[in-house]
């Protein structure tokens, strides 16, 4: 019925032509209203997010979106959408931002794409089937207990783990990590702040596990989040439950 791959990528392209010419510029960061959980809304997030709404409200789906909230049409298909995941970098000249995407029906994973602008990366995660990168399957790398990478973000909590891995990179973009995590580039991606909603985890949560990531929240439990703009939550996303171990002590 829809082609889920195929809107993700029209979209992907839609925002990026309007965005782009806006990257690093003041003119990206206007301040222009507040999100629904209670972030400001910057000029580029809400260019891009009205080239989503334009394009997916006359599918007839229910949409959750950053900075709108969510949009219940009565479908059975809930789109959940940041339009760009990594805004301050956006608009401070850091190449790292991307569109995330994530569909579910009657609440169910069935579709995720993650798009980054800079490289042109298509990340895809189906449940069931596994995840992609350009369409060539990923899988999360081996882990190497001398040798660990995370993306680590906290506000003091559980610092001391930053002395039992070899190193933190801290990106500013968590669904992007979350991808680069399911391609194996780094084993872990922790963020304990109470503080990342559903948009911004729901695609780089499906990528992440169909590349055979564990995933819990900071208890070691299963991560469960509604599908709404507004939910805080935190998040511990790992290639080997051995790691899962060594962050939950620390924490
Ligand atoms: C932010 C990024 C960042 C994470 C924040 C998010 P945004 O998304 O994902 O990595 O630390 O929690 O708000 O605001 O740029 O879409
Ligand atoms: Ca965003």
């Amino acid at each position: 019925m829809y082609d889920w791959n195929e809107i993700a990528l029209n979209l992907a392209k839609d925002i990026e032509r309007e965005i782009m010419p806006l990257f690093g510029t003041k003119k990206a960061g206007e301040f222009v209203g507040f999100s629904p959980s209670g972030d400001k809304t910057k000029l580029v997030d809400k260019i891009a997010e009205d080239v989503v709404l334009e394009y997916l409200k006359p599918l007839g789906v229910n949409i959750v979106s950053e900075e709108t909230g969510n949009i219940d049409v009565g479908s059975e298909y809930t789109v959940v959408v940041d339009p760009i995941d990594g805004s301050f970098n956006f608009i401070h000249g850091i190449p790292i931002f991307g569109f995330s995407f994530a569909v579910f029906k009657k609440k169910k994973p069935i579709y995720a794409m993650l798009y980054e602008f800079i490289t042109e990366n298509v990340y895809e995660g189906i449940p069931g089937e596994g995840a992609y990168l350009n369409g060539e399957k990923i899988r999360v790398r081996p882990l190497n207990e001398k040798s660990i990478s995370i993306s680590f973000y906290t506000r003091g909590r559980g610092a001391k783990l930053v002395e039992k891995v070899k190193r933190t990179r801290t990106l500013g973009a968590i669904a992007i990590e979350l991808a680069y995590l399911a391609r194996g580039s780094l084993d872990g991606v922790i963020d304990i702040r109470n503080y990342v909603r559903p948009t911004d985890i729901a695609a780089g949560y499906m990528i992440a596990k169909e590349a055979g990531a564990v995933i819990t929240d900071d208890r070691g439990e299963n991560v469960k989040f509604r599908l709404d703009a507004t939910e805080k939550l935190n998040i511990i996303v790992v290639n080997d439950k051995k790691l899962l171990e060594l962050i939950l002590e620390s924490i």
